[in-house]
């Protein structure tokens, strides 16, 4: 455990809006840091998958050694899911990890920024690339709202992007910062708002112009990945990883992108569409660039 709450301005009871890929790491990684944690996603059937998908990560933590049984369970403890946003009003911080659509966003901005009880509480999302200063503005606490972008696997990736906006406080930057690098150990950067930050600006372009070379039929998914695992020592190649993603997700975090700089190669290439169109999103559904049973 990094470090609990306790000290002024420390948060101590987290909500986290989206059980999905990112919401449930996120989870992990507040519990695993002794934090107070409330999911909340939009009803029974994603709820349950939430706690699912939090449940077997620990248990494959414990597998590996990681933790205990007992540290597992007392993870677990900490956590409660539900479909009611009203259980997030007495929290210190929410990170909003709802699916990338702005309009999906503001919503839950407007009625969360009305619900939260303490004058301090930060209200943050993990969006990929939907501008802070337009959440903010919804809010009603504009000051109190900036982005922290956690990356994919959450539990595993050390970096958290902080992204302050036009209206964003000196004092939420910092709490932020105390938040991220104190209390759950991870590695924070300090990102403008435009859409794709830091990382995302250099990732997605990268990730379309393997989907493109694909599409034109320049080499096969296997080979153009192998080429950037082994050639440039990669973890994983482009293909898998928007794989990883989701192609939703990637989709989304492109258009976003060029609607913002009207960069050709931002837009998503036709056959990004059509995956995404016939429910072809990577791991989370079983099949993308690959099958993932
Ligand atoms: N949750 C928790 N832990 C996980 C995990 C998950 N989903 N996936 C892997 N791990 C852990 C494993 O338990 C293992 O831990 P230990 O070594 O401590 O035992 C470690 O990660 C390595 O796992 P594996 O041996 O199973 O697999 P691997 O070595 O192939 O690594 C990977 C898997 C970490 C995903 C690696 O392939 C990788 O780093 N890939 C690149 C990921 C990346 O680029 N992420 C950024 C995406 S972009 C983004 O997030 C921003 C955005 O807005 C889209
Ligand atoms: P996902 O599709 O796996 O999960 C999104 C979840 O949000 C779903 O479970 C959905 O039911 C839930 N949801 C949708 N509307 C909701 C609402 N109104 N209230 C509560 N829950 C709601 O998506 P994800 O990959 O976890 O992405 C979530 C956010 O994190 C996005 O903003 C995305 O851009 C960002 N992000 C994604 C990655 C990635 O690699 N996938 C990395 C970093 C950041």
């Amino acid at each position: 455990m990094v470090g609990q709450a306790g000290q002024a301005g420390q948060v101590g009871q987290v909500g986290i809006i989206g059980g999905g890929l990112m919401g449930s790491g996120i989870t992990e990684v507040c519990a695993r840091a002794g934090l107070d944690t409330v999911v909340v996603e939009v009803d029974d059937t994603a709820s349950a998958a939430a706690e699912r998908r939090v449940r077997d990560s620990l248990g494959r933590a414990a597998k590996r050694g990681k933790l205990t049984e007992e540290q597992v369970a007392e993870t677990l403890g900490r956590v409660t899911f539900t479909t009611d946003l009203g259980a997030l009003a007495d929290r210190d911080l929410v990170v909003e990890a709802a699916s990338e659509d702005e309009e999906v966003k503001l919503e839950l901005f407007r009625t969360v920024g009305a619900l939260l009880e303490k004058a301090d509480a930060l209200l943050t999302s993990n969006t990929s690339s939907i501008p802070i200063v337009k959440l903010g503005a919804v809010s009603g606490r504009p000051d109190r709202v900036m982005g922290v972008h956690f990356f994919n696997p959450a539990p595993v990736m050390q970096l958290v992007e902080l992204i302050p906006s036009l209206t964003t406080s000196t004092e939420t930057l910092q709490r932020m910062q105390g938040f991220v690098a104190d209390q759950l150990g991870k590695q924070p950067i300090e990102a403008t708002d435009r859409a794709g930050f830091v990382v995302n600006s250099l990732l997605v372009p990268y990730l379309l112009s393997a989907i493109r070379m694909y599409e034109a039929g320049y080499a096969s998914a296997a080979d153009i990945d192998k080429g950037m695992v082994l050639g440039c020592g990669h973890p994983m190649g482009p293909l898998a990883l928007s794989d990883l993603i989701g192609l939703d997700t990637v989709r989304a975090i492109g258009i976003s992108m060029y609607q913002e700089f009207k960069e050709p190669l931002y837009s998503p290439p036709p056959l990004l569409d059509r995956m995404v169109d016939a429910g072809l999103l990577g791991k989370k559904s079983g099949q993308g660039f690959y099958r993932h049973d």
